[in-house]
């Protein structure tokens, strides 16, 4: 049987729940979940295909703006109601269909998994063979090609993909606070020291000028309804908000803590990640003649390039993939933890039987994902690959969505009192201004964006 972790929930009936030791211990799990994929592959190739600086500037508005709104919301509805997302809101809204805002987020965590495993699959892939030393080229079309044939036959990614399915189980599994919490505590900072080297590296580059102006120069004629739509959708999947990761999380935080500090410190570490990502990456796609709009592959044609043409190269190749893999099992882990939680608490499974269903699902609905670059290149739904429908569906229909649904919970339902007890820690932070301002977000300014963003995304108006 599995051993309790400080993410099982020993249930409702249970006099005390297990909590977060510390803050920097809140700060390490809540980081964790946000660092991953998003900062180090999503983030610069959606920058890279929807014109660079001026995509950056819309993403850190919708961060600061709303993201960090609906993260504090997640953070107020989790600690309030001492549990997960859908217990959390059948014990603040008992009798009600509030439940079923929390029936989405597990629906958007499966769609997120099949397509987010694939792309961690290629990142175990890429780490392996940097190890192995098959990743070694000194070309750019070879890297390119070497990507495309890894992509475009069906069995070695699917396996890939099972084996980060198993990792993410094994750990779901085996407690998360011994493990991942712990792995990812000291190797974040690892991770964080490789981009910096691969900065340093990439900004010596010949050509590293262009690079950076296309990241830090904006042109705002890119700007369309379908860029500020994109911007909003990464920046919910970058601070893992809109589907009740965070709502977890904050059941798991004692009375003391800061949340609003607490958020705002987490989405300003995570969007350094994101931009020093950008800053590794986009110097080297002009000085190496790459197309900052190759889209998903970017990452995996600049970083072994750019490692490549510098001394030790390999070694760093190998380490950089590996902590890649690492942030990318961080957050999946947050990710699991969120349908087996669902499992345990709401249908009464065992902890075992969660995480097999969970990965057993994910892997089925995940394998049409992975095929979307070989044999099912030419199934569409929606005009999309099943790989990008279910990131489209996720990121830019059910995380905005489940967006409103906590602003509205938390402003209409929960109302100014809990907001300002829980804000302040029942008076305990003079932060007034802060959570007045707080409050007209999630009001009134985070749900209105939200939604107008939707309804044009959705085709029912027009900007
Ligand atoms: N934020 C993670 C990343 O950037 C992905 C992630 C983890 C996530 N948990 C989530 C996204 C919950 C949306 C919702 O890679």
């Amino acid at each position: 049987m599995a051993k309790h972790s400080e993410f099982d929930s020993p249930g409702r009936q249970a006099p005390s729940r297990e909590k977060f030791t510390s803050t920097l211990g809140v700060i390490a799990a809540t980081l964790g979940s946000a660092v991953g994929l998003g900062n180090i592959w999503k983030f610069p190739y959606m920058t890279g295909q929807n014109g660079g600086a001026a995509f950056l500037f819309i993403y850190i508005i919708c961060v600061t703006v709303v993201g960090l709104t609906i993260m504090i919301s997640e953070f107020i509805i989790g600690r309030h109601a001492a549990a997960a997302t859908v217990g959390a809101y059948k014990k603040l809204a008992p009798g009600s269909r509030w439940y079923l805002a929390g029936t989405s987020n597990i629906l958007a965590a499966f769609l997120i998994m099949a397509f987010y495993t694939t792309v961690a699959g290629w990142v175990y892939a890429y780490a392996f063979q940097a190890i192995s030393g098959s990743l070694s080229f000194t070309r750019p079309e070879d890297f390119q090609q070497a990507f495309d044939s890894f992509t475009g036959q069906p069995w070695a990614p699917l396996i890939w993909q099972w084996i980060v399915l198993a990792t993410t189980g094994a750990v779901i599994l085996a407690g998360v606070k011994n493990g991942i919490e712990r792995i990812t505590k000291t190797l974040l900072p690892v991770l964080f020291v490789l981009l910096l080297l691969c900065d340093i590296r990439a900004l010596t580059l010949d050509g590293a000028a262009e690079g950076l102006a296309f990241l830090f120069k904006p042109d705002f004629s890119k700007i369309t309804g379908v860029t500020i739509l994109l911007a909003l959708g990464l920046s919910f999947f970058k601070l893992s908000v809109g589907m009740g990761t965070m709502t977890t999380y904050g059941s798991y935080m004692d009375k003391n803590q800061n949340l609003i500090s607490t958020a705002a410190k987490v989405m300003l570490s995570d969007t350094l990640v994101s931009i020093l990502a950008g800053i590794a990456i986009f110097p080297a796609v002009f000085a190496f003649g790459f197309q900052p709009d190759a889209g998903p592959s970017l990452l995996f044609l600049t970083i072994p390039m750019v490692f490549s043409s510098m001394p030790l190269g390999r070694l760093f190749l190998a380490m950089f993939f590996l902590l890649t893999a690492i942030a990318a099992t961080g957050a999946m882990i947050s990710l699991l933890e969120v349908l087996v939680s669902y499992f345990c608490e709401e249908r009464k499974w065992r902890r075992w039987q969660a995480t097999l269903a969970s990965v057993l699902g994910i892997a089925l609905l995940g394998s049409t994902a992975t095929l979307s670059t070989s044999t099912l290149s030419d199934f569409h739904l929606l005009g999309k690959t099943m790989f990008d429908l279910f990131d489209f569906v996720s990121s830019n229909i059910l995380l905005p969505a489940g967006g409103i649904a906590i602003a509205l919970f938390v402003s209409r339902v929960l109302g100014p009192r809990v907001i300002y007890a829980e804000a302040t820690n029942n008076n305990q932070i003079p932060n007034h201004r802060l959570v007045r301002a707080y409050y007209y977000s999630v009001r009134y300014l985070a749900p209105i964006a939200i939604a107008i963003i939707l309804l044009n995304s959705l085709g029912l108006i027009k900007f």
